[in-house]
C-alpha cells in the first residue's frame, strides 16, 4: 500500500518538475523547501550553500572579500558538489572534502553577503545552479531551488513559484528557537541589516519574482507552510 502510493504520487507530479522559493532570512523557506522536495521525491536544491561554499574558500585562502576579481576566480576554481544521500539528506562538499557543517558558522553567515554581492560570482554561481538543477532534473525528475533570485534569475521558468515572507520579528524569533543562546534584539538588528542588503544590492536583489506565489508565513507552523506549498502544486498541475 505504501510503495503504491508512493508511486502514485511520483506519476502524478513527475514529469519534469520545477519550483522555486524564494524569500528572506527565516521565511522558513529552507525548512519548507526540504519538506516539500520530500513529499515530492524529488530533490532540494540549496543555492544559498554555494554561497557559502565560496565564501568559506575565501576566508580560508586569505582572499580580501571586496577583491572581486580574485573571488570570481576562486568561484571558477572550485569544485563545489551537493551530494544527495537516502532520506534527502545533502553533503556539501569543497574540493572533495565534506563541509557541510563548516558553511553554517556565524563567520560564514556574516561574510557570504560579501561574495553575493558581486557580479563576476554571481555569474559562475548561476552557471553552477542550472548545471546542478539539469543534472537533478536527470536523476530525481526535479528539484525544488531555494534561495534568493531562483524564480527571477537562475530558473525563469521554473513550473511553480513561491515567495515566503514573514514578519522580521517573527523571523528573529524563529531564529532565537534555534540558538538558544543568542540575543533577540540582537538578531532583529540582524535580520534587518540582512534584508536592506539583500533588497537593495544592484545584482539580483531578493524580489517577488513575475509569477510567484506570495505566502506571509507569520502566523503559520512549519506544517501549515508545506501544506500550503503542496496544495498550491497540485493546483498547478
Ligand atoms: O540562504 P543562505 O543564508 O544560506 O544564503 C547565504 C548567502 O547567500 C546570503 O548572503 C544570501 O543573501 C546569499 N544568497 C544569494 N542568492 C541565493 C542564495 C543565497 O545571494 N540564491
Amino acid at each position: 500500500m505504501l510503495l503504491a502510493l508512493h508511486y502514485w504520487s511520483k506519476m502524478e507530479y513527475k514529469s519534469r518538475m520545477i519550483i522555486t522559493i524564494d524569500g528572506p532570512a527565516g521565511s522558513g523557506k529552507s525548512t519548507a523547501a526540504k519538506k516539500l522536495a520530500k513529499a515530492l521525491d524529488i530533490a532540494h536544491l540549496d543555492t544559498g550553500a554555494t554561497y557559502r561554499a565560496v565564501t568559506l574558500a575565501a576566508l580560508r585562502a586569505g582572499i580580501d572579500l571586496e577583491d572581486e576579481s580574485a573571488l570570481t576566480d576562486l568561484a571558477g576554481k572550485i569544485d563545489i558538489r551537493l551530494e544527495y544521500g537516502q532520506g534527502g539528506q545533502v553533503r556539501v562538499m569543497l574540493d572533495g572534502k565534506d563541509v557541510s557543517r563548516e558553511i553554517r558558522t556565524a563567520d560564514v553567515s556574516d561574510n557570504s553577503h560579501y561574495v553575493a554581492c558581486l557580479t563576476g560570482v554571481r555569474d559562475v554561481l548561476v552557471a553552477m545552479q542550472r548545471r546542478m538543477g539539469g543534472e537533478l532534473v536527470g536523476e530525481s525528475g526535479g528539484f525544488v531551488a531555494e534561495g534568493r533570485d531562483q524564480g527571477s534569475v537562475v530558473f525563469p521558468d521554473a513550473d511553480v513559484k513561491f515567495y515566503l515572507d514573514a514578519s522580521c520579528e517573527v523571523r528573529a524569533r524563529r531564529r532565537c528557537d534555534e540558538m538558544p543562546d543568542a540575543d533577540y534584539e540582537q538578531v532583529l538588528r540582524a535580520i534587518r541589516t540582512r534584508d536592506e542588503r539583500d533588497s537593495t544590492r544592484a545584482v539580483a536583489p531578493l524580489i517577488k519574482p513575475d509569477g510567484a506565489v506570495v505566502i506571509d508565513t507569520t502566523d503559520m507552523n512549519i506544517e501549515e507552510v508545506t501544506a500550503e506549498l503542496l496544495r498550491q502544486v497540485r493546483s498547478a498541475q
